[in-house]
């Protein structure tokens, strides 16, 4: 889902009142994780995100990723989603869990937060839904502002999403940001690797090399063409020197 334009058009994924519906609909199914669960992700996370760290979980939905996550011994996560129907399902469900808190947001506005004051932010598949919505590049701009103003210096936005970098770099790369940036292609749960492959699981834990202005190399071969791409953006200080991050111009 979320492969291409047309599945943006079969569904409103941009907008509230579609993901209130789906959550009251799906109610009886419990959770549902897009993607990729944390078992998979789980190196990723271990290897950017310290267990201590003051975690937003944009656009959480009704995932277990930040259950799976405290139960690996992460002691704060705030979860915010823009379905009030989503939220108030987490909120019930984890009421006795103190590592979580759940709170109603749109992620381009938010306001609540101070500047700095997260350590990571993880976003599964939710800069990808505002990307199917009406203004998409206006809604990515203002959200990706937002998790830059939030980031403390120092701190790791983590974007899990099916957008390859020719579909995300021009939005992740800006200068304002001062991300440095690392990216990961991890295939999608079930993938059979075709006959002959010489790949292991292991090289999908090493970063992908990108070109200078962030693409992938043009002899370079995605294995699974419904692939996961995880970009690490990792908001560097100001006096960080910007020649070590990625620059694309827009
Ligand atoms: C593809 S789902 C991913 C859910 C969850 N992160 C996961 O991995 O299963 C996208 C989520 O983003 C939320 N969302 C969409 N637009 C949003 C916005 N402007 N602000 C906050 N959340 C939003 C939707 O309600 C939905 O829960």
């Amino acid at each position: 889902m979320l492969r291409d334009e047309s599945a943006c058009n079969t569904y409103n994924y941009g907008d509230s009142v579609y993901w209130d519906a789906r959550y009251i609909n799906e109610a009886s199914a419990g959770s549902f994780d897009w993607y990729q669960r944390y078992h998979a992700l789980r190196p990723f996370v271990r290897k950017y995100v310290p267990t201590s760290s003051r975690v937003l979980m944009v656009g959480c939905g009704n995932a277990v990723m930040s259950e799976d996550m405290v139960k690996d011994g992460y002691e704060s996560i705030m979860n915010v989603d823009i379905s009030c129907v989503a939220i108030e399902m987490m909120r019930r469900k984890y009421e006795n869990v103190p590592q979580l808190e759940y709170v109603q947001m749109d992620v381009r506005d938010m306001g609540l937060f101070l500047d700095d004051s997260f350590d990571s932010v993880i976003d599964k598949g939710t800069l990808d839904a505002l990307m199917c919505g009406t203004d998409a590049p206006i809604s990515a701009s203002q959200m990706l502002g937002e998790v830059s103003r939030i980031l403390k210096p120092g701190g790791v936005y983590m974007l899990i999403t099916y957008g390859d970098p020719k579909a995300r770099m021009a939005h992740i790369n800006r200068p304002i940001y001062n991300w440095k940036i690392e990216l990961y292609i991890i295939p999608r749960p079930g993938f059979q690797k075709p006959l002959g492959s010489t790949s292991s699981p292991k090289s999908y834990l090493s970063p992908v090399p990108v070109t200078e202005n962030g693409m992938l190399p043009a002899d370079y071969v995605v294995e699974d063409p419904d692939s996961h791409f995880i970009y690490i953006c990792t908001k560097m200080s100001e006096k960080s020197n910007l020649s070590d991050s990625l620059t694309v111009d827009i």
